[in-house]
């Protein structure tokens, strides 16, 4: 059976490539999608990714993570520095966790210098751009033990 990893993505990420680009750049969320599955299947992975600009249907994703993917990749985008609810789902899933932020979040407001996902992720990478996710993407087959083709 194909394992799957959810590529989760918090509020406003639907605008991606509209909102901010001179912060978040001109990728959107289905370039971020496509590049994904790319690295996904050279580890013979697929990846699912959701958005929501709601708390309660992430951690619902994150429930339905626990019967249907191994591994979750997750921007919580603002719900980061504000979501215990998030962090406690995330302690429910078994598989390897890994936070991506695409701007810098060190180089920005204080407020955005606290993760309560940190608490949790084995890894973090910000500030690389919307290529942190295909970067994240290749640490979790690394994880996950599986070679590259
Ligand atoms: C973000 C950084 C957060 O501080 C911000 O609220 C976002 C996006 C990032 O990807 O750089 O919405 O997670």
């Amino acid at each position: 059976m194909t394992r799957t990893i959810y590529v989760l993505n918090g509020p406003n990420l639907n605008l991606l490539g509209k909102r901010q680009p001179e912060i978040y750049g001109h990728d959107t969320l289905e370039d971020v999608a496509a590049a994904c599955a790319k690295v996904a299947a050279e580890f013979g992975l697929t990846s699912q990714l959701h958005q929501s600009n709601h708390e309660g249907q992430i951690v619902d994703l994150i429930h339905e993570a626990r019967e249907k993917a191994v591994g979750i990749i997750i921007n919580p985008a603002a719900f980061t520095h504000t979501s215990v609810a998030i962090l406690d789902a995330l302690h429910t899933f078994e598989g390897p966790v890994l936070e991506v932020h695409i701007s810098n979040v060190h180089k920005r407001e204080s407020f955005r210098h606290h993760s309560y996902v940190s608490l949790r992720a084995e890894g973090v990478i910000a500030g690389f751009g919307v290529e942190g996710y295909a970067l994240a993407m290749r640490r979790m087959g690394t994880l996950l033990a599986v070679k590259p083709t």
